[in-house]
């Protein structure tokens, strides 16, 4: 059913809440005089007249047409959609934590410092760096905040000769964008046969031109870098700087870290692998982590222990500055940090085991029915190709999505990554149990065999939702963002 719009419901004189009238002289009706009439509004503001129950309802009705998470599988590969658990939104929501002022004096939210203090503790022992900074609000500003490190560090060796990041095909989109903005070149890296980097490309690239090689383990197809070593010998060898996306720690948090892989910088997606809802827009958190070499030009201020307790450390002569407001998304921290408490490093192993045999099972289970062209070490994400079902039946990649909307699942990934033709990439994460695994891999099957008995069906869907098959690139071409 289509939910009306509250404005469509509107009735003449009809109020949700009433103020008692106003007993204090207006002050504010002359307010925008200044402002050019053609901008100024002729009459009242066209608001909708609702009761409070039409308001409840509508809001009601509207978060019942909602997929996430909490009612149901979301396998949308590269994102870690696992679940949240309550506690952290419980602690998140405290007036103790909601109710502070970022400019308060420190002595009176030493709290609030110990939380990010010792988050910075605990992601340098999981990632194996030195320190870090929890400024950054999302994966993608994470990325931005490392390679402008690496950048300040070649200025201060006066090395102004790097210019060029080096960054796989496969790699995530905001990859090549960071290092875009950041001034530096994109030089792409070519995959081998299995989807990995191919050595020997990446060695007669490594020129005194390049300031970092950007790499996500497990890359974009899922897989671990098995040369990772060798990788980052080169890497150094040729007097660059190696970067980790960390957006797919999931995959193994508490089992390998990339500070032992040889890695000077990182992110991690706090959104993703360690417990904030996200989708839709944020709130997100990327802390950027560091080794020695790349540690002074951490953005300022740093969180220091002192002798009178938790301080703000503004004194950092070659830091690149603050990137965000300086206490970054505090929420987003105090939900990691409960986690980290919670799972302890037996859990977060235990998390990073279930999401790696999870992506295993299905792929396993799958293999049947859809190609999946890099099976070598799929570790928490894996990516179909139904390039043969375009090609056999005219069904694509979108189609598969919407048929899995009308299953009762949030689509998978489509189109991504680029080097993989009618791609899914599927990521279950470990929150999914066997039985959950098993109607998904029913759901997959049903689908794949009324791709070849019913093509035209798969066309048509999703047809369980409020609105059918959207024009998907209408939306950004012609933007109409007033109703
Ligand atoms: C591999 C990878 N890198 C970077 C990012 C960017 O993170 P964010 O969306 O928080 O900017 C993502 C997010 O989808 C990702 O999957």
């Amino acid at each position: 059913m289509i939910e009306p719009l509250l404005i469509d419901k509107s009735k003449k004189g009809r109020l949700a809440y009433c103020y008692p009238p106003l007993d204090l002289p207006r002050s504010f009706d002359h307010e925008f005089e200044h402002l050019p009439s053609h901008l100024q509004r002729e009459g009242g503001a066209r608001l909708p007249e609702v009761s409070e129950l039409d308001v409840v309802r509508h809001f009601t009705r509207l978060s019942g047409m909602v997929h996430g998470v909490d009612n149901g599988m979301y396998p949308l590969g590269s994102c870690t959609m696992k679940y949240n658990p309550k506690l952290g939104e419980e602690i998140a929501q405290m007036a103790q934590f909601t109710q502070i002022h970022p400019l308060q004096d420190t002595s009176t939210v030493q709290g609030c410092l110990s939380v990010m203090y010792n988050l910075l503790e605990d992601l340098s022992s999981i990632t194996g760096m030195s320190w870090g900074s929890l400024q950054p609000c999302a994966g993608s500003h994470g990325e931005y905040t490392g390679l402008k490190l690496i950048r300040s560090y070649f200025l201060k060796r006066g090395d102004l000769n790097r210019t060029k990041v080096l960054i796989p095909v496969s790699a995530h989109g905001t990859n090549p964008a960071s290092a875009a903005v950041n001034g530096f070149d994109v030089v792409e890296v070519a995959s081998n046969r299995k989807g990995l980097v191919d050595l020997d490309g990446l060695k007669s690239r490594l020129t005194d031109e390049v300031a970092a090689l950007m790499l996500t383990n497990p890359n974009t197809l899922g897989l671990f870098e098995e040369d990772i070593l060798k990788i980052s010998e080169a890497v150094h060898e040729a007097g660059a700087l190696l970067y980790y996306d960390g957006a797919n720690l999931n995959a193994i948090m508490g089992k390998a870290r990339p500070g032992d892989m040889g890695f000077d910088v990182l992110h991690l997606n706090l959104h993703k692998t360690f417990s904030t809802p996200h989708g839709g827009g944020g709130p997100g958190s990327g802390p950027v982590m560091v080794n020695d070499l790349l540690r002074p030009f951490l953005p300022k201020p740093d969180i220091v222990l002192r002798e009178g307790g938790y301080a703000f450390d503004w004194d950092q002569a070659d830091s690149i500055g603050k990137v965000s407001m300086f206490w970054g998304n505090f929420l987003v921290f105090l939900r990691a940090y409960v986690y980290i408490l919670r799972m302890g490093s037996e859990g977060l192993r235990a998390a990073a085991n279930h999401a790696v045999l999870n992506a295993n099972y299905l792929a396993k289970k799958l293999k049947p029915y859809y190609e999946i062209p890099y099976t070598g070490g799929i570790m928490h994400e894996f990516v179909i190709s139904v390039k043969n079902y375009k090609e056999q039946y005219g069904v694509t990649a979108e189609d598969f999505a919407k048929a899995l909307i009308d299953e009762g699942y949030h689509p998978p990934t489509v189109y991504f990554p680029l080097i993989v033709d009618e791609a899914l990439m599927i990521e279950p994460t470990e929150s999914e149990s066997l039985e959950n695994l098993d109607a998904f891999i029913d759901a997959m099957i049903r689908i794949a065999k009324r791709a070849k008995s019913d093509p035209g069906s798969l066309k048509k869907a999703p047809i369980s939702t409020p609105v059918g098959r959207l024009d998907q690139v209408k939306a950004v071409k012609e933007a109409r963002v007033r109703y």
